[in-house]
């Protein structure tokens, strides 16, 4: 196992519903990453305010075989990385707010998001299962944005494994979900990798004119076992950034010499 690995994340800012300009942009950022691991925002190939379903159902693609995995296939093997990455689902006449992995050219799976945010819950269909990849001996698990509110996905990942958490976003909350993932860090001992996009969707009209507009945080973020801020962007420019870790850091789970962060744990014997 490499001890050394390169985490990126991409910052974009997607016009809504422009499949194949959105995914072009983010390659074009992610080209600047260096080699490693990349994550991408959450339904960064599509937008995120959807009217309703059938504006979902219009763009929304197989997580394997679809224009935006089709790309990310390319591009991954051309710069012999991992991605990780936010697009719209559709399988079986549903809908999903998922990310896929991919790795050096080959589709490995995918994440549907569990914790739907406010009106996501009007269309998409939530998750159910959560998963760890193995990728080069590095173990990467993954939550979508809202996810972040709920620290019991990130914990179980974490005992199951997890080195990092993989972090696609498109946060509204200002600043919330940035700090919290450095909690989700330090109290798991785990990296965190969040891309987050920037920019303003307004998809108000005449005839529905409730709440369709956001503005999306930026900020995204790379955090460390030890709650340090390994990278950062600004709230308002797209961007990539990269920084090198030392895996091994998320493999000590002692705090002191007396204290491991899981054998420790004392909660599920409460009653
Ligand atoms: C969110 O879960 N996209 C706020």
């Amino acid at each position: 196992m490499k001890k050394k690995v390169n985490f990126s994340f991409v910052q974009t800012n997607p016009r809504f519903g422009k499949i194949e300009h959105n995914v072009e942009k983010g390659i074009e950022l992610a080209n600047k990453a260096k080699e490693g691991i990349i994550v991408f925002p959450e339904l960064f190939n599509t937008g995120y305010v959807f009217r309703n379903k059938k504006e979902l159902e219009n763009l929304a693609e197989n997580a394997r075989t679809g224009h935006t995995a089709k790309q990310l296939i390319k591009f991954s093997k051309s710069k012999n990385s991992t991605i990780i990455a936010g697009i719209a689902e559709k399988s079986n006449e549903k809908f999903y707010n998922t990310a896929i992995i991919i790795s050096k050219g080959k589709f490995i799976g995918k994440y549907r998001k569990i914790h739907l945010f406010y009106k996501e819950k009007n269309i998409f269909t939530p998750g159910k299962k959560i998963e760890l990849f193995n990728i080069d001996g590095i173990n990467i698990g993954i939550i979508i944005c809202f996810d972040w509110i709920f620290p019991e996905l990130s914990r179980k990942l974490a005992i199951k494994g997890a080195d990092v958490i993989a972090h696609p976003s498109n946060l509204i909350l200002k600043g919330l979900g940035q700090k919290v993932m450095l909690t989700r860090s330090v109290e798991n001992k785990i990296f965190t990798i969040t891309a987050n996009r920037i920019g303003i969707e307004n998809r108000e009209n005449t005839t529905s004119n409730n709440e369709l507009k956001y503005r999306f945080t930026g900020e995204s973020q790379i955090t460390s076992p030890n709650m340090k801020i390994l990278a950062r962007a600004e709230s308002n420019k797209q961007s990539c950034k990269s920084v090198s870790v030392n895996i091994l850091e998320a493999r000590n789970k002692n705090i002191t010499k007396m204290n491991n962060l899981f054998k420790d744990i004392k909660i599920q014997k409460l009653s």
